[in-house]
């Protein structure tokens, strides 16, 4: 028997809408699989706790959240209440980094039952590898001088280790799959320290994984094959930053963010991994009882896939796609049921495949 014990963090938002429906899945497939079962604890740290505290999470948040083995985590950001960057450095980047999850995976996959914006898109199936603990996504730099003259800068920083453990990992995730083929997002003619780097840390790795194909793509180049041909790309490594949007483009082909899910993993398994879906909180539809829980349901089956429970893991992915295939579809997907239509539907159809 496994026992795997949660940290939940519902957050803000629409995440307190969804992240019940991840619960539920989870414990479905724990009775479902037989061998399996979580112990899972609620926090509620979010922006509302930083208008009652000061702090989006309690000092020694890091240090409670150290003695779990995952974090489910819904979204965190109330704009109106708290500044963006507060709220995301102050819980979800703090967490990442403190957590060494150097590794941000994010499937983008054409899914039945939900219709692409794009008008040929030919069964699609991407698993892009963001770098997540260092690049772009740096403190470093400053402003000064305030008026006309000012002056802004803003270091991006790239470690050896830190850039080659990204790109390895992005190797042996080709390794599984069927196509065997990494693309690495650069932007070597115009940002031209970091990216030529990347670029030979790529071509050195790659040097290990001689069955694996591999090709470097710019950036802006990319980004319109995503659009024009995305049933050419496997797995994608990407930069912090360049990884972010790529996925947000990804999120948009499948035909909705409400849909995407994403890991933050640390590979070592010395610290937990968090597992939450690409979308924010959402604060123009939340409280209308209308946020797609797809998102977070897909992100419980990446939890399950990373503990070793790919079995149970896909029956759930397949009930989500059998209930969006019956039409049953939040608004963002241009249907009309609820978050609890939708959830609730999933949830049965997975305990018929179960
Ligand atoms: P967002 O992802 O919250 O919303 C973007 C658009 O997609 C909105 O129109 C929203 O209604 C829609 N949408 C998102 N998730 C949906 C779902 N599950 N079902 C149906 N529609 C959905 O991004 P936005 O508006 O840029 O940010 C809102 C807040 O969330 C900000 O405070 C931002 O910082 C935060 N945020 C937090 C993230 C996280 O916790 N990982 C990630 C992205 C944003
Ligand atoms: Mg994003």
């Amino acid at each position: 028997m496994k026992n795997i014990e949660i940290a939940v963090i519902p957050g803000d938002g629409i995440g307190k809408e969804v992240v019940p429906f991840g619960v539920k899945a989870l414990e479905l497939a724990a009775e479902i699989h037989g061998g399996l079962s979580f112990k899972m604890q609620e926090f509620p740290w979010s922006c509302e706790y930083y208008v009652e505290h000061g702090r989006m999470m309690p000092e020694n948040g890091i240090d409670i959240l150290k003695n779990f083995e995952a974090i489910f985590l819904g979204a965190v950001g109330l704009p109106k209440t708290v500044p963006d960057h507060v709220s995301l450095w102050g819980l979800l980047i703090a967490i990442r980094r403190e957590m060494k999850q150097y590794i941000n995976l994010r499937p983008v996959k054409q899914m039945r039952g939900v219709r692409s914006p794009l008008a040929d898109p030919k069964g699609f199936d991407i698993l892009v590898v963001r770098e997540n603990a260092e690049g772009e996504y740096s403190p470093i730099g400053g402003r000064m001088i305030a008026g006309n003259d000012e002056i802004v800068v803003q270091n991006a920083v790239f470690t050896r280790s830190g850039t080659e453990r990204a790109i390895r990992f992005a190797f042996e995730a080709a390794g599984k799959r069927d196509r065997k083929f990494v693309t690495s997002a650069t932007k070597s003619n115009g940002i031209i320290h970091s990216m030529p780097f990347w670029d030979e840390v790529f071509g050195q790795v790659g040097r290990e994984f001689p069955e694996i194909q591999q090709t470097s793509t710019h950036i802006d180049a990319l980004s319109a094959f995503f659009v024009t041909k995305p049933q050419t790309l496997d797995v994608v490594v990407a930069s912090n930053l360049f990884g972010d949007i790529l996925t947000d483009l990804g999120a948009g082909i499948m035909g909705s963010i409400g849909i995407a899910p994403s890991a933050n993993i640390n590979p070592d398994r010395k610290y937990p991994s968090m597992f939450e879906p690409v979308h924010g909180s959402a604060p123009d539809i939340y409280g209308k009882g209308i946020a797609n829980p797809v998102g977070q349901m897909w992100t419980a089956k990446m939890m399950l896939d990373f503990f070793g429970f790919e079995d149970v893991g896909q029956l759930l992915l397949d009930s989500i796609e059998d209930t969006m295939e019956a039409g049953i579809i939040t608004p963002d997907l241009g249907g009309k049921a609820s978050t609890t239509e939708v959830g609730e539907a999933i949830l049965t159809k997975f305990k018929e495949r179960g």
